[in-house]
């Protein structure tokens, strides 16, 4: 529930299947690629994308004031301006057709929802926040409501997007960003991603925090489109990243500051929620 993936209209759920999900069932990524040593580096990236607090997210018992402090800092920090982010991605990329198509259409579903037949994506998860009884205004103020190094991961994010090689900043945005732990079992095809009513009713929100699962457009929506989104990510990044490359090492490099300062941004919000760190294990 980092991203409290959201709701509106479902009518164009009520097919078996959305074209978007044939699609991304059909989607897999080439073998050889996911076997070079690049993959294997940025996978174990994200197999660290993860963060002692996260079980406090899936369970019952936050306060209304701590689900407040974590979703707006979700908000604030990258759902609210993702897709101007992936727009800006886009117009770093030389001419190639692919690369620009896969951007493209990712920022085409966050800033419409006209792949998932929904709505933007910024926009859903305002709605889901509505059906928590958090009002638009809550997420109006900007700094004044993030801590330090949630404003760090943000800006530093805005700034990398924007730097040569074009390569890091979309791996940044849709490896990094969108990825989950996950990833290497979705790609892999050990991890099979929720569709439909069931990503719904399993959602924390639903299950523990009374929001009505007609209010959750945005997981549907993300449910039924990131599949395809991953696969296409990653054979963006992997087919046009020169491997062994100086690019290759400064993309990696960029990956492991992105975690270091999701984790800082992660600790902070935590704390900003007076939520209990574990003990520290002995050595
Ligand atoms: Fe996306
Ligand atoms: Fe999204």
């Amino acid at each position: 529930m980092l991203v409290g993936r959201v709701a509106g209209e479902t009518r164009f759920f009520d097919r078996t299947v959305a074209p978007c999900e044939a699609a991304a069932m059909a989607a897999r990524l080439d073998p050889d690629l996911l076997a070079t040593p690049l993959a294997e580096a940025l996978l174990r990236v994200l197999d660290r994308k993860t963060h002692w607090a996260w079980h406090y997210l899936t369970e019952p018992g936050l306060s209304r004031g701590q689900l407040l402090a974590h979703f707006r800092h979700e908000y604030l920090v990258y759902v609210r301006d993702f897709p101007v982010l992936l727009g800006t991605s886009l117009g770093r990329t030389p001419p190639i057709l692919e690369v620009r198509k896969s951007l493209a259409e990712n920022l085409y579903e966050e800033q419409t929802g006209g792949l998932s037949g929904s709505g933007p994506h910024p926009e859903l998860f305002l709605i889901l926040m509505d059906a928590l009884g958090f009002e638009r205004s809550f997420f109006a103020d900007d700094d004044g409501s993030l801590t330090t190094a949630a404003r760090s991961y943000r800006d530093w994010i805005g700034a990398t997007v924007r730097e040569a090689p074009w390569q890091v900043g979309a791996a940044l945005l849709t490896i990094f960003v969108e990825g989950s732990r996950n990833d290497r079992g979705e790609l892999l095809g050990t991890f099979k991603r929720p569709k439909g009513e069931t990503a719904v009713l399993a959602h924390p929100l639903v299950r523990h925090y009374g929001v009505a699962a007609d209010r959750m457009a945005l997981t549907k929506a993300h449910a039924a489109v990131e599949g395809s989104h991953r696969t296409d990510a990653w054979h963006m990044v992997l087919t046009h990243t020169p491997h062994s490359s100086e690019i290759a090492i400064i993309l990696v490099n960029t990956m492991e500051e992105a975690l270091t300062r999701w984790l800082a941004y992660r600790d902070s919000v935590a704390d900003a929620m007076s939520l209990e760190r574990p003990p520290i294990a002995p050595e």
